[in-house]
């Protein structure tokens, strides 16, 4: 069976990891009474109270309540789920992981794989290499001292030269057993038009190695030397198997500690931005890669941060790049601000000219995302007729109606009023046209989505308010299994989404085996999205939250009774119409029926 040899795997390297060392690597620790203390990694603290027991080989901190064993401690301080957190250790010990039984097909794109991303590996170290050691490599060399690149930052980030040769790559690494179809599918080399063969894609560049969040080269930028040229400036491994632009940050694999340790994360535009703040100790940055911000790029941040800092180049280009980035950002739930780098172009420049400091107040002081928002529609609007006016009033509102507080929002719509020269009830009353337009729009998405417990979802508010009920929900029936079949009574399953129902049922096969629901055994038989759900809804709470959760919990399964009385009273809203003029009596019937449903729902929702 599967779970044997996993468990065996698991407690493999679970034997050969010594808590101390592993949380040495982190925390100063310092003995004291049989156990180690040092200041607790998961919250802010002077004194130490966060404590390592090598003997029982848990870790917990007295202050905030964190505690586990040392795969969970991996998995809080790295950010990644218990499941990878174990396969993180067992790769730093050198176990090989266990083979699961793959289909032959995904076993042949699992070495496939590996390959193509030896090939990365190697191909950075060859222009590293090339860059720090040969004579080819002096151009380079010159070249990034001349931006005031050190030695440190050329290491940090591997920065390499690729020598002005057409075959070099290809020549190099075919004697050494790899295909051209490799090389090409890295995108390392390109088919000759017309004649056969191949060429190298990179020549006569500097090399910026680029990483997925675990480190694995997956592409390259490469920079030319002499911008007069008429090539492109960067030229960037294209799309391939390893390589989506959409969902890569450049220095997310050096930079997510920082991030995480700062809750905020500062993205701009160019590989030079990130690199020249990076080395100037502005640890907590990310660079996309000449494209748009996607929602893609934001789910993978709020892994480590909620708040999101943009600090795109001051020029048109970059104001207009950050201005489209704003909505996407926001759905996604982050908090987002702006910093317009005041002077010089990007945040390279500005960095050198002025230091660090001043760009961490900049940072301080950047702008909120509805600031930003108003500040560029009234740079780029027509104020000098009515139409134009509006016009920015329309853009404007979409972000300023969801401010969830009255005070503020009744602020901002006579601060609106004033800066626009308009009539206070005109903007009240396209306030509220803004606002049903939104309201009918998530409406309208909510319906597309063929999830119930989404379809029944008015404001985005809820929406969160839903998916946090659900957590601790599950996080309570995690520690408390007679509520499984409690919850499942009241909220029938399918209210629950994908994964929630996988965690579910998985608990209910636990139960009848009368096993215990623990870390380990879910990480090795749920699916890598279940025990990623899995982990964000146990660090969710308190440790152990009987105590302290009980009234969240009611309330939480308030919100999702509400749920399902909503969709049935939706129901029968739509049924009861067929019989409006066909038959009085049962139409009646359902509207008393709809009105009792209503009722409770009010009831609940009153008295949380
Ligand atoms: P920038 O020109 O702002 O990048 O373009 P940069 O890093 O500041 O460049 P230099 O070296 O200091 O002059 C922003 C990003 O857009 C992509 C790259 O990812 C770059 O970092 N880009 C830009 C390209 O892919 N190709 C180009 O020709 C130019
Ligand atoms: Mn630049």
């Amino acid at each position: 069976m599967q779970g044997m040899v996993s468990d065996e795997f698991v407690e493999r390297v679970r034997e050969r990891s010594d808590i101390y060392s592993v949380v040495s690597h982190y925390v100063q620790l310092t003995q004291k009474s049989g156990r180690y203390w040092g200041c607790c990694p998961f919250h802010n603290e002077k004194t130490a109270s966060f404590s390592v027991s090598p003997d029982k080989g848990l870790f917990y901190c007295f202050g905030c309540g964190a505690g586990g064993d040392v795969f969970k401690f991996l998995s809080l301080i790295e950010n990644v789920s218990y499941f990878e957190a174990i396969k993180l250790q067992a790769q730093r010990l050198g176990i090989d992981l266990p083979t699961k039984n793959f289909s032959p097909e995904e076993e042949r794109r699992r070495r496939e794989e590996k390959i193509l991303l030896k090939i990365n590996e190697l191909a950075r170290d060859f222009y590293h290499d090339c860059l720090i050691k040969t004579a080819r490599g002096e151009v380079g060399r010159k070249y990034l001292a001349a931006r005031g690149i050190t030695q440190e930052t050329i290491e940090t980030f591997k920065l390499g030269f690729a020598p002005d040769e057409w075959e070099n790559i290809f020549n190099r690494f075919t004697r050494q057993d790899f295909t051209a179809q490799q090389l090409e599918a890295v995108g390392l080399i390109v088919k000759r038009k017309n004649i056969s063969g191949y060429y190298d894609r990179f020549r006569a560049r500097v090399m910026i190695p680029i990483a997925d969040v675990f480190g694995r080269v997956v592409g390259f930028g490469g920079r030319v030397i002499d911008s007069a040229d008429d090539t492109p400036k960067y030229l960037n491994t294209a799309e391939t198997v390893l390589f989506n632009k959409r969902n890569l940050l450049f220095g997310l694999d050096k930079s997510n500690r920082a991030i995480s340790a700062a809750g905020k994360v500062i993205v701009v535009e160019g590989y030079m931005d990130a690199i020249s703040l990076f080395s100037a100790g502005v640890k907590n940055v990310v660079a996309t890669l000449g494209t748009a911000f996607t929602a893609e790029h934001t789910k993978l941040i709020l892994r480590y941060a909620k708040k999101i800092i943009f600090c795109y180049d001051s020029d048109e280009a970059g104001q207009r790049a950050t201005y489209r980035a704003l909505p996407i950002v926001q759905a996604a739930g982050a908090e987002v601000f702006v910093v317009k780098v005041p002077d010089g172009k990007d945040p390279d420049e500005f960095i050198r000219k002025h230091g660090k400091e001043a760009f961490e107040n900049l940072v301080e002081h950047a702008a909120t995302l509805i600031d930003y928002r108003m500040k560029y529609v009234l740079e780029h609007a027509d104020l000098s007729t009515i139409r134009g006016k509006i016009q920015a009033l329309q853009e404007i509102l979409p972000a300023v109606i969801k401010i969830p507080d009255n005070i503020t929002r009744n602020e901002y719509q006579k601060k609106i009023a004033a800066v626009l020269f308009l009539d206070e009830q005109l903007v009240a009353d396209e306030w509220k046209k803004s606002l049903r337009t939104a309201q009918q729009n998530s409406i309208r998405e909510a319906q597309k989505n063929s999830n119930i417990v989404k379809r029944t979802i008015l404001s985005s508010d809820e929406n969160i308010m839903i998916r946090e009920a659900c957590e601790t929900v599950l996080r309570m029936m995690w520690y408390e299994d007679e509520l499984v079949d409690f919850v499942l009574n009241l909220i029938p399953r399918e209210n629950f989404s994908e994964v929630n129902r996988e965690i579910i049922g998985w608990m209910e096969n636990r139960m009848a085996q009368s096993l215990r629901f623990d870390e380990t055994a879910a990480a090795m038989e749920l699916s890598e999205a279940a025990n990623a759900q899995l982990s964000r809804i146990l660090m969710g709470g308190a440790n152990d939250p009987r105590d302290k959760e009980l009234s969240i919990f009611e309330d939480s399964l308030k919100v999702l009774r509400r749920v399902v009385m909503k969709k049935k009273y939706d129901k029968i809203l739509s049924q009861a119409e067929k019989y409006i003029e066909s038959d009085e009596e049962t139409y009646a019937k359902m509207i008393q029926e709809s009105l009792d449903l209503k009722y409770q729902m009010d009831k609940l929702k009153g008295n949380p």
